[in-house]
């Protein structure tokens, strides 16, 4: 790059996304029980106050998603749309919104369809795992699967769960029933076959194995939440059961895990019977894909360096990248504009940090903040960078290798983050030890405050205005 060519920072630069608005006019205190003698003073200094009552916050739509005439500014169309353009606090539905993830739908479709697996998708938390599961019972919707979709709990059992998805199944499929038959014509399910006694893999592999004319595919997503054991056992039971027996049941598991292993117990039984797929970070384009989907369903521009800065930012994060293009995109209505600017992906970044620091306990992050006044900040930025990279368990290897450092200076960056009590030891890896921050959202909250220190020190001329 030739130093005339434009780069993020000289598109920052000037503008300083930590400049606070003047602080508003001071509340009123808040007005405890008082003697009677002082009551008619604050009535009268409420009556007095009255008028303005109607500045007080207000809901901008109404329960039914209509527009509520009187909050209504030039934006309030767009601010509507924006709410499911970017949605950080839920799954992906709607195709038009789901970015990127092809690859990985690809190989989960070829691995339920042609090789009658059972499939087991794990990975971090909001690398978007149930988004995809959406996508996926879409899909086999339209191929004619009957898909049954449960999000299990800490006391999810395999007699509730089980019984459930069988009342999802009409008896028409079963074998031993005639289609134009009177229980099937009732609209009876396989759940009307079930004994009374707790439900086993055993009696349910018996039933899907007379299942005929249709494929089922039983979705268990969170199933890292199940506590029971003999729930997990029950599972990978039923998975070998119904391999051996060719039934037309397909489970489709999903839960939180480094690897595999932390996720389904009783492993070596059904290793044969299960593709396990981890899904990975989102790529650059992909991230640059939810950008484009939700400047397209809200009518918002992003500049260039606004998408590269969310990019930069989100390392891969689908939950992420959405968090911030919701705040930025607000930031940018707020100041009037309807184009986002690099300026307002900062605000964006200082809200979200705003929203981690209400996640982790106050001791980490005054120690983090310490260390970042004392200079350590490289060592915080690459080690974390480390972490988000590799699903929050890393070795010294992933610390070089994702900063492009010596293997001597990942090492000692490890060791300070040690000896400060922020990472602790993991179960070793083949290439050697492994390590984890000691709270889960603590990389990403350092990657943040990095981001955030850093672009404001970026900062160093005027940007001029993109205001649409
Ligand atoms: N393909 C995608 N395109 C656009 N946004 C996505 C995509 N996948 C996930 N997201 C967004 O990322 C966030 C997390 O997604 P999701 O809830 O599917 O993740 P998850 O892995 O199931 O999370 P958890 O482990 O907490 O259950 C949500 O805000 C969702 O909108
Ligand atoms: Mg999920």
């Amino acid at each position: 790059m030739t130093p005339d060519e434009p780069t993020m920072e000289h598109e920052l630069a000037g503008w300083n996304p930590f400049k606070r608005k003047p602080p508003a006019a001071a509340k009123a205190p808040r007005q405890q029980a008082a003697p009677t003698a002082v009551v008619k003073p604050l009535v009268r200094e409420a009556h007095r106050r009255a008028p303005e009552s109607g500045t007080l916050p207000r809901f901008n739509t109404t329960a039914s998603d209509q527009m509520s005439g009187r909050s209504a500014d030039r934006f309030s169309a767009v601010r509507a749309k924006l709410r499911h353009a970017f949605t950080p606090s839920q799954p992906v539905a709607d195709r038009r919104l789901f970015a990127g993830r092809d690859d990985v739908l690809k190989t989960i479709i070829r691995s339920i369809e042609d090789q009658r697996l059972h499939v087991v998708l794990y990975g971090e938390r909001g690398i978007g795992k149930t988004s995809l599961l959406h996508i996926l019972t879409q899909a086999a919707t339209e191929a004619r699967y009957i898909v049954v979709y449960t999000s299990c709990g800490a006391n999810s059992n395999f007699d509730e769960t089980f019984r459930a998805a069988a009342a999802e199944i009409p008896l028409l499929f079963h074998s031993g029933f005639s289609p134009t038959g009177s229980e099937a014509e009732k609209g009876a399910s396989l759940a009307d076959l079930l004994p009374n006694e707790p439900l086993t893999p055993r009696k349910f592999g018996d039933l899907s194995a007379r299942l005929t004319g249709t494929r089922v595919l039983i979705i268990l997503d969170e199933f890292d939440r199940a506590e029971s054991s003999a729930f997990r056992r029950d599972v990978a039971e039923v998975i070998k059961n119904l391999s051996d027996r060719l039934g037309r049941v397909q489970l489709v598991l999903a839960g939180v895990a480094a690897d595999l292993t932390e996720l389904v117990e009783h492993i070596p039984s059904i290793r044969r019977n299960i593709f396990a797929l981890r899904v990975p970070k989102m790529s650059e384009s992909e991230v640059l894909e939810i950008v484009a989907n939700g400047e397209r369903e809200a009518d918002l521009k992003f500049d260039s360096q606004a998408s590269a800065f969310v990019v930069e930012v989100a390392r891969g994060s689908p939950y992420i990248a959405n968090l911030i293009c919701h705040h930025a995109g607000h930031a940018a209505l707020d100041a009037g504009r309807s184009t986002v600017t690099p300026a307002d992906v900062a605000s964006a970044v200082d809200r979200t940090i705003q929203e981690f620091q209400g996640r982790i306990a106050t001791p980490a992050q005054q120690h983090v903040r310490r260390l970042f006044d004392q200079g350590r900040q490289d060592v915080l930025a690459m080690t974390s960078r480390a972490s988000l990279s590799a699903d929050g368990v890393f070795d010294a290897h992933d610390v070089e290798t994702v900063n492009t450092i010596s293997a001597r200076k990942a090492q000692d960056a490890i060791e300070v983050l040690l000896s400060e009590n922020l990472l602790k030891p993991m179960a070793g890896g083949e290439s050697g030890a492994r390590y984890a921050f000691v709270e889960e959202g603590l990389p990403t909250l350092i990657w943040m405050i990095w981001a955030q220190r850093n672009l404001n020190r970026e900062a160093t001329a005027p940007r001029a205005a993109t205001a649409s």
